[in-house]
């Protein structure tokens, strides 16, 4: 039967301390003025590439290296550090939103009886990220929901939508929009009475995550249910055209708006009897207005009306809360994962970030799963981020303080693994900003020194990567790789992440003479990297995993 006991590696001792550092939006790409990382002075990560090939390599952090659906879908932090965690390639859920629509099971599932069950008197709600961008919601996925659901008996629908500009270019709402305008318009001439009700940028309305401030969530719930924001539009498109307009203000940071009809009254506020459906798939900034949505018991803020809805997630965005308890389309089953493994064989672990990546190196590392496998074993420390700052104004973020407290960890020697997310590569690319960004990779790099510092005195093991590229390339680009101009001569800056790989290294004087990165994984992807932490944890890893990068070679 199923045993959670590894076996032994034959050759790696047990018992070392090892450090796993996260780069957050840290690939490898040319050096030019745009890769940030190269303009930077980041003395420790270039001294780890020397190490190449033999303890410094790249592994694939995008597309179907990470279950994405192609291999034009950019990496993110959800599906890399679910594979950096489990150790294996799920499809996710990008990937099995489209096998659900494509094969019309999603309208046969539970999720969408329960909502179809308002469709004769009360409204369906749609609320969602309105973009390309693939990380969090499709807008093509959302099309097709409209249609489906009109056929398969929506009467009435309303759709509020968070806009992006951090996972696509920025100004590319105001197309999105008007795309989702006019198939409206379709379902209108079919008798389908559908419209935006609300909106605002995704960075200010609804999409907080890890409880990093419920006020943009408080935003949201006021726009989207009770149908009162600040401001006030006849319609979307003319909304988002004139809030950019605003000093600061982009698709990311918006304010929050409600369309009103010709009286001045919101035209879809959420009321009992209502159908509710949060049409991102990917789960971090989607929990917090789920738990608004769903609990009966709740004080995070003043709901002020808590409606009788049936409410539905695309998917299940959290698997220990089961929350929410309707849903689509069923999230990827990622099971015994790396650190259950690890916990039951006896390893303690350390895991740390500050607030806006907390989650990513605790819940998406574990599978979608909040809390602990066993608290005796794990202790994971958040570092509260600053709040109401763009991050291109602090772009060291928390970074000492991470590095600070997994030095603390190491040299404690309480922990055999000490595991930190360091959040700056990707938190100032997405705003955009070159300049910030480049004092941001300073700022890792220098937590990285930290920890290999504390490494060094525990004689200990490093093993140092990344989730996904953002800061290494800042420029939007044409096929042939030159960087892309807008209309008035000013290159098109990339605040999303991006498809290259990511560095992988690993070192330190606990780790063994004759380790080395095998040569027969070049496809090696960042579900490669769970198997060779447990290898240097002493343990073999479950055959079901992939492959380790790591080869011992006797002397
Ligand atoms: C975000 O949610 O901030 C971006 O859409 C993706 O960034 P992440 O995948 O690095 O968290
Ligand atoms: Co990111």
């Amino acid at each position: 039967g199923f045993s959670w006991k590894l076996a032994d590696h034959p050759k790696l001792p047990k018992g070392k301390i090892v450090a796993v550092v996260v780069l957050d939006g840290w690939g490898e790409a040319n050096p030019n003025q745009y890769n940030c990382i190269h303009v930077a002075d980041t003395p420790t990560m270039d001294s780890l590439k020397q190490g190449a090939p033999e303890k410094w390599r790249l592994v694939r952090a995008h597309g179907t290296a990470v279950g994405l659906p192609t291999d034009d879908d950019m990496g993110n932090s959800e599906v890399g550090h679910n594979a950096l965690g489990a150790g294996r390639i799920y499809a996710q859920g990008a990937k099995l939103v489209d096998l659900a629509i494509a094969s019309g099971k999603i309208y046969e599932g539970e999720g969408f009886k329960y909502i179809k069950e308002c469709f004769e008197t009360g409204t369906l709600h749609l609320i969602g990220l309105l973009s390309d961008g693939g990380v969090h919601s499709r807008l093509d996925q959302l099309q097709l929901l409209l249609k489906g659901s009109s056929e398969h008996g929506a009467k009435r629908i309303r759709v509020h939508v968070l806009t992006d500009g951090r996972d696509v270019l920025d100004g590319t709402s105001v197309g999105f929009i008007e795309t989702l305008e006019n198939d409206l318009s379709k379902l209108r001439e079919k008798g389908v009475d559908a419209q935006i009700a609300s909106g605002g940028g995704r960075m200010y309305v609804t999409m907080d995550r890890y409880e990093n401030d419920w006020d943009v969530v408080k935003c949201g719930w006021d726009a989207h249910v009770l149908g009162e924001a600040p401001y006030k539009f006849r319609s979307a498109v003319e909304a988002v055209k004139k809030l950019r307009e605003l000093p600061n203000a982009n698709d990311q940071y918006l304010p929050p708006f409600v369309i009103v009809d010709e009286n001045g009254k919101a035209v879809g506020p959420i009321v009992d009897g209502d159908a509710v459906v949060t049409f991102n798939f990917r789960a971090d900034r989607m929990v917090m207005i789920a738990k608004a949505l769903e609990y009966e018991d709740f004080d995070k803020f003043d709901r002020v009306r808590f409606p009788k809805i049936h409410y539905a997630g695309m998917l299940q965005y959290d698997g220990e809360l089961k929350l929410p308890s309707h849903y689509l389309v069923s999230p990827p089953e990622i099971e015994r994962t790396s650190g259950e493994y690890l916990v039951h064989n006896g390893i303690r672990t350390f895991a740390c970030s500050e607030t806006v990546k907390f989650g990513h190196v605790t819940f998406f590392w574990n599978g979608n799963r909040s809390g602990y496998f066993n608290p005796e074993m794990e202790e994971y420390v958040e570092i509260p981020s600053d709040i109401g700052i763009t991050f291109n104004v602090q772009p060291k973020m928390k970074a000492f303080e991470i590095a600070e407290k997994a030095r603390d960890a190491i040299l404690s020697r309480k922990f055999h693994q000490v595991r930190v997310n360091l959040p700056n590569g990707d938190m100032v690319g997405h705003t955009g900003d070159i300049e910030a960004t480049i004092v941001a990779c300073k700022a890792a790099d220098d937590a990285v020194k930290m920890i290999l510092d504390a490494i060094e005195q525990v004689g200990g093991i490093y093993v140092i990567t990344a989730d996904h590229g953002n800061a290494e390339d800042m420029v939007k680009r044409n096929k042939k790789g030159e960087p892309l101009l807008d209309k008035n001569g000013n290159i098109q800056i990339l605040t999303s992440h991006t498809v290259h790989p990511v560095p992988i290294a690993i070192g330190g004087p606990g780790l063994a003479a004759g380790v080395r990165f095998r040569k027969d994984v070049p496809e090696g992807g960042l579900a490669n990297v769970a198997a060779t932490v447990m290898n240097l944890h002493g343990f073999e890893a479950p055959s079901d995993y992939e492959p380790t990068l790591i080869e011992f070679i006797d002397n």
